[in-house]
């Protein structure tokens, strides 16, 4: 049974701690509502295909050259069933990563063996309310919550790590993190790279101390904006790059930072080739000069080498962009907020990602084919909201806190027009805004927005002016053409999206998936009822 316990975990360097307590009342002080949610058991007459074991656990990694990095990490094992559905990573911090197929049953015993309270969330993935790892279902070091779906979603990205209320962004920063894989039978047919050929890329970035430990928040000014880290870890490493040949890839990307967003271009500026976005399969591929990558979003790309020469060097790189806060910035610089803010690389410099070595010569011509998958006809007049669609306003509320519609996260609360009925298909229109607080208005950011439970279709984005120059260095970069489950929202803009709610009721949740953002509160739930 849960009791609302939280320790502080001892080993991540938390500085500027007191003063982000002052700064922001109550922030750290209020997660005693849950309490005594029975920790989920196993059903037994529930027959899994498969069944793991998922631990968190403290580990000690090699991320940087030297000195192991202490951090909590998954790890994970087959206890019955197909053993190639799970694949470990040696010496990372990044969970196992799980390759499932559309249809399977699975069983996940996830055991946790850390000094905090903690739960797994499955991004992306469309199951019941019990198995989405809301914040209410926490479990206590030493206990066990059980997992048990069956796999609905089509072949895609996925991914999986805590969400804990006020300690989602400390604990990803931590190295709780992984990849879920799915994949189906139409998938298949097309042939895409795969084995040695499909590589999943997890970009992050993290700030160290001089002992290679991790350093999580200077300031108060962190906790605004979001955490950003001063170097870039892919796939768990610094430095990472990979020796490939001159033929095609297949490339599974994961934004996995807590706030940073990307502008992906290869330095030598080969347009990317996507086949898939969050939701799985595009329609047919979709040719992006650069790519615009916000907290959370996945994409699937063919990198095709085979005009290369052995020698050659490609490097992913983010392509600078003009800083996207606005309003705070230039009133109160970042200095002025009580940070040292000594090391960290502003939001939008240039980045170098990873390096690709192109090796050996190999004669393989790959065929991409013009047509993926068959999507779903987009019909909005199909909403039962068309006329009226729903709205949330993403902004900064009073007490300079991130709300959502003026309100922040409630452990078991639904406000009205938060309740959607089941097998109805709705237009749900997110504004970035002011709201009505103090600073109301004056700050704005970008918001990488993200909904439980499903999978959503962008129908359209609107910029009411005011923010052009980040729009203009962003737009080119929207792949919105497939099924999402997180997108950015830039200052100044509106987005609309169409939902259908489907198969399950129960409270799910939406929020900012800036992960500062998310523990500050800025986080609602949505409920779907009968
Ligand atoms: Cu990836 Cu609610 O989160
Ligand atoms: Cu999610
Ligand atoms: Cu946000």
């Amino acid at each position: 049974m849960n009791t609302s316990k939280i320790t502080r975990k001892n080993f991540l360097k938390v500085t500027g701690g007191t003063s982000a307590l002052m700064f922001l009342p109550g922030f750290f002080l209020n997660s005693c509502e849950n309490d005594a949610t029975p920790n989920r058991e196993a059903d037994p007459s529930f027959i899994p295909d498969i069944e793991f074991e998922l631990t968190a656990h403290p580990s000690e990694v090699s991320i940087l050259p030297g000195a192991k990095t202490k951090v909590w990490k998954y790890s994970g094992k087959i206890i019955n069933g197909r053993k190639d559905a799970l694949q470990t990573l040696d010496d990372n911090y990044l969970g196992p990563i799980f390759r499932v197929k559309t249809g399977e049953k699975i069983r996940v015993r996830f055991k946790s063996e850390l000094d905090e309270i903690t739960i797994v969330h499955w991004h992306g993935l469309h199951v019941p309310e019990e198995m989405d790892g809301h914040p209410k279902y926490v479990i206590e070091q030493g206990e066990e919550y059980v997992y048990e779906f069956e796999v609905k979603d089509r072949a895609g990205t996925y991914w999986f790590h805590p969400h804990p209320h006020e300690l989602t962004g400390p604990q990803v920063y931590s190295g709780l993190a992984g990849l879920f894989i799915v994949n189906d039978t139409e998938e298949q047919k097309l042939n895409l790279p795969s084995g040695k050929d499909e590589i999943p890329i997890v970009i992050q970035d993290r700030t160290f101390d001089s002992d290679n430990q991790l350093v999580y928040i200077n300031s108060p000014m962190d906790r605004m904006t979001g955490f950003l880290g001063d170097q870039i870890v892919v796939n768990g490493k610094s430095n990472f790059s990979l020796n490939l040949d001159t033929k095609a890839y297949r490339l599974r990307l994961l934004n996995g930072s807590n706030s940073r967003i990307y502008k992906l271009a290869w330095n030598d500026g080969t347009p990317f080739t996507v086949i898939g976005t969050d939701g799985g399969l595009l329609e047919k591929p979709v040719e992006k000069e650069y790519l615009t990558f916000g907290p959370a979003e996945r994409f699937d790309i063919i990198a095709d080498f085979s005009n290369k020469e052995p020698g050659d060097e490609i490097k992913l790189v983010s392509l600078p962009f003009p800083s996207t806060i606005s309003g705070m910035g230039g009133m109160m610089g970042r200095g002025m907020m009580g940070g040292n803010n000594n090391a960290s690389v502003e939001m939008g410099s240039r980045l170098n990602l990873l390096s690709l070595n192109i090796k050996n010569r190999v004669d393989r011509k790959f065929n991409l084919a013009s047509r993926l998958s068959t999507l779903e006809k987009l019909n909005p007049q199909d909403a039962v909201n068309f006329n009226n669609p729903r709205k949330f306003v993403f902004g900064m509320g009073g007490h300079m806190r991130w709300t959502i519609n003026n309100r922040t996260f409630e452990m078991n609360e639904v406000a009205d027009y938060e309740k959607v009925k089941l097998d109805t298909s709705e237009i749900w229109e997110f504004v970035n805004g002011g709201g009505r607080g103090m600073m109301g208005g004056m700050m704005q950011m970008p918001h990488p927005v993200h909904i439980h439970g499903l999978q959503f279709r962008i129908i359209e984005r609107i910029s009411d002016g005011g923010f052009d120059e980040t729009f203009d260095s962003f737009k080119d970069g929207f792949v919105d053409e497939g099924w999402k489950d997180s997108f950015l929202l830039l200052p100044g803009t509106r987005v609309k999206v169409l939902l259908r709610f489907e198969d399950f009721t129960g409270m799910y949740l939406y929020h900012c998936h800036n992960l500062e953002h998310e523990d500050m509160g800025m986080m609602r739930n949505y409920m779907i009822t009968k």
